[in-house]
């Protein structure tokens, strides 16, 4: 049996769980139309659909709630936190913003418009869908280990860098509005990007003065990669790392309700407090979002956020969050049961490719896996497959995702140990099933953009 490190916190409040049998399950899935989005929270057993919003935050973010400043314009708490982001990232302008997709939402119609493109290491959905809302389209290059679930490498986030440079060539530098390197790459498993390959990345951008954005959500998870597999960086601390890998962009969007562990806000940062964009990001949050100083939050969040960004940079923190996944990782390696591997830094990407060969992507293996998961241990996951991905804007056509993973996606200081090994146990039967599930799912209807979050699935046998 791996070694697991055991949590860092202990225990102030809890939250009863409603326990379920088989047969309750399969009704709430028929119910939910097969939708893991659709399904209510209080029926699932553990929950590990997304590790966004979902932390628990800690005494002292609670308490510091309470001296939130909740002024509508010019409050303390803003101050406070705009100090928090210039010591710990570098940046001299930070808008607050409620979520990561409204930092996108304000900051992308600045760059992107139609007949122009964004080039990422891969977008996460939310991402891909405000590229494409500006008008834009999104190209992609991801590094080609990232496909190969069964290859262990340390960096398999990274951008590909000739890809990067093809695609700029490709289409002509000036049709390219933005590059977004994503920490860590989500739909590449959570997998991390080295400082290296970040300074390679910033090198083009600077070469073809391209915008560069970091798409920030799970910085702190990156760095702590970063300082564990990356020899140059060994003796840096996370800080440390974080501002080098910052000091390389041009601004970066983030989702506060991963890394920073709050259950709502977000950030948007600038580095050169002089850029004349600084003025159309603040006109575009107070349309969108609120006043400036606040952007969508109440003082007493920012406060909560505030807390959060040092929380979730904490060194022993991050070695119990990477250490959780290395222990899963393990455990499946032990089984022979096929994930992402190595565990990416938020979570387990089973690859569902792998447990269902037989069944095509548009069946959605990923999706079919989410399924047989819930009704064997009442445990949520998610598609992160060609159900997420959705068709393409321009034909219609249904898009085949490079890989076809079912996530299971951590919250932060919610779940115990012993909540793992039940998941593990869970995992391993639906794996010693797997040749028993003959046929995927078809949709029965969906929305035109997003549609994973809400479309309905009939299973094909049906
Ligand atoms: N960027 C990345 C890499 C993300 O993972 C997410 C959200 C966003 C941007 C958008 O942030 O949700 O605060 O608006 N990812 C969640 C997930 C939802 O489940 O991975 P948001």
């Amino acid at each position: 049996m791996p070694r697991f490190i055991p949590e860092p916190y202990r225990i102030k409040m809890v939250e009863p769980i409603k326990m379920t049998t088989r047969k309750e399950r399969e009704d709430y899935l028929k119910e939910a139309e097969y939708n893991m989005f659709r399904l209510r929270g209080e029926d699932v057993y553990v929950d590990t659909l997304t590790d966004s919003g979902t932390n628990a935050m800690s005494d002292a973010q609670w308490s510091a709630m309470m001296i939130g400043d909740e002024a509508y314009a010019g409050g303390k708490s803003y101050y406070k936190l705009l100090d928090a982001c210039r010591d710990i990232f570098g940046y001299e302008f930070t808008q607050p913003v409620h979520q990561g997709r409204a930092a996108e939402k304000v900051l992308m119609p600045i760059f992107l418009h139609k007949g122009n493109y964004a080039i990422a290491n891969l977008f996460f959905d939310t991402t891909r869908a405000h590229v494409e809302i500006a008008g834009a389209r999104c190209l992609e290059a991801c590094n080609p280990e990232a496909q190969d679930s069964q290859l262990r490498a340390p960096f398999k986030g990274n951008m590909d860098i000739a890809q990067l440079e093809r695609h700029i060539l490709d289409r002509g530098a000036e049709n390219i509005g933005m590059v977004v390197m994503t920490i860590t790459n989500n739909s590449a498993g959570g997998q991390p990007v080295s400082l290296q390959n970040m300074r390679e990345t910033a090198a083009i951008c600077k070469k073809f003065k391209i915008h560069l954005n970091i798409d920030a959500a799970r910085f702190a998870e990156n760095a702590m990669f970063v300082k564990q597999r990356e020899p140059a960086c060994k003796d840096m601390s996370v800080k440390e790392i974080t501002r080098a890998f910052f000091a390389l962009a041009d601004t970066y969007t983030m989702s506060a309700k991963k890394d920073t562990i709050v259950n709502m806000g977000g950030l948007l940062g600038v580095k050169d407090g002089k850029a004349p964009y600084i003025l159309k990001i603040k006109a575009n949050c107070i349309s969108y979002e609120g006043f400036y100083t606040y952007g969508g939050l109440t003082g007493r969040d920012l406060e909560a956020l505030r807390v959060g960004l040092y929380e979730g940079l904490d060194e022993n923190w991050l070695r119990y969050r990477l250490g959780t996944m290395d222990y899963m990782g393990t455990r499946l390696d032990e089984m022979g049961i096929p994930y992402q591997s190595p565990a990416g830094g938020h979570g387990i990407f089973l690859d569902a490719a792998r447990f269902y060969p037989h069944i095509p992507y548009y069946e959605f293996p990923g999706q079919v896996l989410a399924v047989e998961l819930y009704k064997e241990c009442g445990l949520r996951t998610c598609d992160i497959g060609s159900f997420m991905m959705g068709n393409d804007p321009d034909t219609g056509e249904q898009i085949k995702s490079l890989n076809e993973f079912t996530r299971l996606a951590i919250a932060r200081r919610v779940y115990t140990q012993s909540h793992y090994d039940m998941v593990l146990d869970g995992i391993k039967a639906v794996w010693d099933n797997r040749n028993n599930i003959k046929h995927g799912y078809r949709i029965t209807w969906e929305p035109p953009i997003l549609r994973h979050f809400q479309a309905s699935l009939a299973p094909v046998d049906a």
